[in-house]
């Protein structure tokens, strides 16, 4: 084979080669044309290869470097188009580009649960009338629950059936005044029992105990009691504390409170009606009842603190007077939006729960 004819193939095999690479859409094409051009057996380029011995040995270099230079262009040509290639497949696994004149996704927003919703109701209307949040353990201890509200150990409320005593470290018993600890054992970790609280007036005494009056607070939480659920009771409910004290602090403070509140929270005049009641730690003490729609409901137990209480977190009962009430926070609800029965905050269906 003469130089002309060598250099004249190598030229047409180089057109040849650029015209496949470009052509190819894909990968899979673009190999095709790899194997054809760049075959390492049987490959076009290798063919023109075995011609440069065909050539004269004068005009060897001059086509042995020819060939060099063409094996390296094609060689470019492929990487080039396989850029091209991938950034295409790239490109379509990318998926449509953003569109911002689309309609936006509605996105399903939860909401609060309407116990949740009125515990900061009741906080607002609260707060305005100057009473502070303020929280304590679900957790407690038979002083906080019981004894600093002057409810002595022979009490029935504190029987272990009317409440959910925890067992709280091995060899204590669970019910109050009684030990499981076998003779000769070491005493229990703790001395006193502990509970689920059942009510909030135990954040009374830990407010008492840490703050000096004046105290005006509230404390929304919940509470547990080992009752039959029924429509109008829980095992956990959660109720509505208030506590305030100061100088001279009458019955007629506790009414107005109690009166201003039912307002804000009913959204009418309600009438707010005491009738005689007896808690251990209040003195007098009375049931509140309001008068709404032509109803009168009990909202909850209310009463002058007693001056045992007071005594036992340090307080001076002849300097210092307060009134406390317990409200129950699903009753209200209940009243106000007009649910019969209790048991549908806790049934976690959706088709009750959206309607708040
Ligand atoms: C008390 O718990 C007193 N601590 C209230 C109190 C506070 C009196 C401060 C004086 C001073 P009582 O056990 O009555 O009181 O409960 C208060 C309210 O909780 C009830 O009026 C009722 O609305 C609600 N309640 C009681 N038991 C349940 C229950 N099982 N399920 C739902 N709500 C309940």
């Amino acid at each position: 084979m003469d130089l002309p004819q060598f250099l004249a193939e190598l030229e047409s095999l180089t057109a040849e080669a650029h015209a496949a690479f470009q052509a190819a859409a894909d990968t899979a094409a673009l190999e095709a044309a790899r194997i054809e051009f760049l075959g390492a057996a049987k490959g076009r380029l290798k063919n023109a290869q075995k011609g440069l011995g065909a050539v004269a040995k004068d005009d060897k270099p001059a086509a042995g470097k020819r060939f060099n230079d063409v094996k390296t262009e094609i060689e470019g040509a492929f990487a080039a188009a396989q850029e091209r290639v991938s950034s295409v497949g790239a490109a379509k696994r990318e998926g449509p580009r953003f569109d911002p004149t689309l309609p936006g996704e509605r996105l399903r927003l939860g909401r609060l649960h309407p116990i949740t919703q009125t515990i900061e109701e009741l906080k607002d209307i609260m707060g305005r009338l100057g009473f502070t949040p303020a929280d304590g353990p679900e957790i407690e201890d038979e002083y906080h629950n019981f004894e600093a509200l002057n409810i002595p150990a022979e009490h029935p409320a504190r029987d272990p059936l009317d409440n959910f005593y925890l067992s709280v470290a091995d060899g204590q018993s669970p019910v109050p005044g009684k030990s499981s600890s076998a003779p000769g054992q070491k005493p229990a970790l703790t001395s006193r029992p502990l509970l689920l609280r059942s009510q909030t007036s135990t954040v009374q005494i830990r407010v008492m105990e840490k703050t000096q009056p004046p105290v005006r607070i509230i404390s929304l939480g919940r509470v547990y009691r080992p009752d039959e659920a029924d429509a109008t009771h829980y095992p956990i409910f959660h109720q509505m504390e208030g506590l305030l004290i100061d100088r001279q602090v009458t019955m007629a403070d506790l009414k107005s409170v109690l009166r201003m509140f039912a307002t804000s929270y009913l959204g009418e005049d309600v009438h707010v009606r005491f009738r005689p009641s007896f808690f251990p730690f209040t003195e007098p003490s009375v049931e509140a009842d309001m008068h709404w729609h032509d109803r009168w409901i009990e909202f909850g137990g209310a009463g002058m603190v007693d001056p045992n209480v007071l005594k036992a977190v340090g307080y001076d009962p002849e300097v210092y007077s307060g009134f406390a009430f317990g409200l129950g926070i699903e009753r209200l609800c209940m009243r106000r939006h007009g649910i019969t029965d209790i048991r549908e905050f806790y049934r976690n269906d959706v088709r009750f729960l959206e309607q708040f």
